[in-house]
């Protein structure tokens, strides 16, 4: 592998972390059971209070990330929380203003922590002015902005395209008569990328928000924004589950001609060169797609994407073996000029510790922020919170209302613990009755001990590996810019790497399982070892035997 860059020469967001923000979830200062804007500028303190001294081996108070990234924020009809914008250029006023956003992007600056919006080129709401126009007839100069067809000639849907919400992607509109798409809810019509205005209209749209100073965005479903220009009949999938829901017509089809279409590289080009003009900001995008396909999104020579999510760690069983493996095909599948990046959980996903348990959570703390590349982290992992459980009657999220509790997403967007108090801190008494507010989702149950108090005043808590581990990082430049070679210890359920850097050296060892492990690993002699994921030990190594405990993860510095 001969990937390695000095890390003076490494930008914000390849040496940085991000931490995703589910704004609603996160705290919510007004006293209605939403999280907002400002209580996102009261908690910049516990994500980077920007004094913090990197190299000491004090646990420090606050986190020590470097960007957020918050989920939308936008006016809309919430059919899917927010995902459904019906204004590009404003703030809904459950999350606050124009004003508290801007105040959020200075004190966050303050902070040196760069700020990373949600950007959704593919769809609208059906309640976007926009919208509006291009359905109130066919020859509104705004039809063309949306994807309208005629039935078949039967009378049947324009294609077999399925909804990723369930059911077919074109609705009836029964005033002009034909269909519009929508990849998701019928809330949400596609916009039409193939139309210079759109690029035009969405292009500015990027403008507003860089000329009130975000750093990057994160772009929703980027790959799924071209759509095949005859609107071909997807083939079906020969894998696709025979436990699919009937309605699950989107999963029973291989995405040919809806996603991922050539022309999509050519306007990500053309997004990134709006941002290059802006200078050193980040384009992040959302993608599930196969590894070959994926890379391209980094553009030829590096001018497309920064980061093409990289959501392989997702999805993989959590063994030693195949993580290694993931991370050596995507090393290997990576060009010299694009920078890799790890996801371990977002508001799409179960949460981490439910998929693999609190034990080997800690473990992947220490995977995603020692491998080489950006990790993006989901709030609340760093406790450790568990899926939600609710109750059908409290259900929010579309697609658990369509699919079922299995396909609920409201599970990882519970409240933020913050403290063992009502609402576990995250919401404050309602003004009028003085009652402690409802949030909108429940508490997860476990609030009263797993929270940001409790786990700070615990020297080994999972909080302060968390904190311990992204302040290492941060004074480390091998962890930020090293390259990556993995290491054969014997034994194939625990992953051993190295990274590598003129600086120093630092050896990774992670027990995937829950025995002890001994390993043997060449040249660590007289390293130290500088962190376990218990949080217990630092010690000197004496020779090439290394003893882990079950469920243990370890860094070793050579120098
Ligand atoms: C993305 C978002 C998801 C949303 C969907 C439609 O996958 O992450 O939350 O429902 O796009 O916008």
């Amino acid at each position: 592998m001969t990937h390695q860059q000095s890390n003076q020469n490494l930008h914000w967001w390849q040496r940085g972390v991000v931490y995703q923000i589910y704004p609603r979830s996160f705290k919510d200062t007004t006293g209605n059971g939403v999280g907002d804007l400002q209580g996102v500028i009261e908690k910049l303190d516990y994500l980077n209070d920007g004094s913090t001294d990197p190299t000491s081996n004090d646990i420090p108070k606050s986190l020590g990330i470097d960007a957020i990234w918050l989920s939308p924020f936008y006016p809309s009809p919430m059919a899917d929380f927010g995902y459904d914008v019906a204004d590009y250029c404003d703030i809904h006023p459950l999350f606050g203003s124009l004003e508290t956003f801007d105040l959020l992007v200075t004190e966050a600056h303050r902070r040196g922590i760069k700020i990373i919006i949600d950007y959704v080129p593919n769809h609208s709401s059906d309640q976007h002015p926009w919208f509006i126009e291009s359905r109130s007839s066919r020859d509104n100069p705004k039809r063309t902005w949306y994807i309208w067809r005629d039935p078949k000639p039967d009378g049947g849907l324009p294609n077999n395209w399925g909804s990723v919400f369930g059911g077919p992607a074109w609705t009836w509109d029964e005033k002009t008569g034909q269909y519009y798409f929508h990849q998701f809810l019928k809330e949400q019509p596609d916009l039409n990328w193939r139309n210079p205005e759109v690029r035009q209209a969405m292009l500015d749209v990027l403008r507003f928000w860089l000329d009130r100073g975000v750093d990057g965005f994160r772009m929703d479903v980027i790959g799924m924004i071209i759509k095949d220009t005859e609107l071909r009949d997807n083939p079906p999938n020969p894998d696709a589950s025979p436990d699919l829901h009937p309605d699950d017509i989107f999963g029973r089809h291989l995405h040919l001609y809806n996603e991922d279409q050539d022309e999509v590289h050519e306007v990500n080009r053309i997004i990134r060169r709006l941002l290059d003009e802006y200078g050193n900001h980040c384009a992040i995008g959302e993608l599930w797609c196969d590894l070959p396909r994926w890379v391209k999104y980094y553009g030829e020579n590096g001018d497309g994407l920064h980061l093409p999510f990289n959501f392989r760690l997702l999805s993989l069983p959590w063994n030693a073996e195949a993580i290694r493996q993931s991370v050596e095909q995507m090393e290997a599948a990576l060009p010299t000029f694009a920078w890799p990046n790890y996801v371990l959980g977002s508001h799409d996903a179960q949460r981490l510790a439910t998929r693999i348990g609190s034990e080997q959570a800690r473990v992947a703390a220490m995977l995603m922020l020692t491998l080489r590349g950006t990790p993006t982290l989901y709030y609340g992992d760093e406790l450790g919170m568990e899926n939600g459980v609710i109750p059908i009657e409290k259900m929010h999220d579309p697609q658990g209302l369509h699919f079922g509790p299995d396909r609920n997403r409201d599970v990882c967007r519970t409240p933020m613990q913050w403290t063992d108090g009502p609402s576990a801190g995250f919401s404050t008494t309602d003004s009028s009755t003085s009652e402690p507010v409802e949030p909108w989702l429940p508490v997860s149950a476990d609030f009263e001990s797993r929270n940001v108090d409790a786990q700070s005043a615990e020297p080994t808590s999972m909080l302060n590996l968390y904190r311990r581990l992204l302040w290492y990082r941060r004074a480390t430049p091998t962890l930020q810019a090293g390259r990556y070679m993995s290491v054969d210890a014997g034994g194939d359920d625990c992953f051993v790497y190295l990274r590598e850097h003129p600086t120093g050296k630092c050896v990774m060892a992670l027990n995937f399982t829950d025995q002890s492990r001994t390993l043997s690993i060449p040249n660590i002699k007289n390293g130290s070892l500088v962190i376990s994921t218990y949080l217990d030990r630092t010690e000197t190594v004496s020779n090439s035997n290394l003893s882990l405990r079950p469920n243990e993860g370890v860094i070793i510095r050579i120098e």
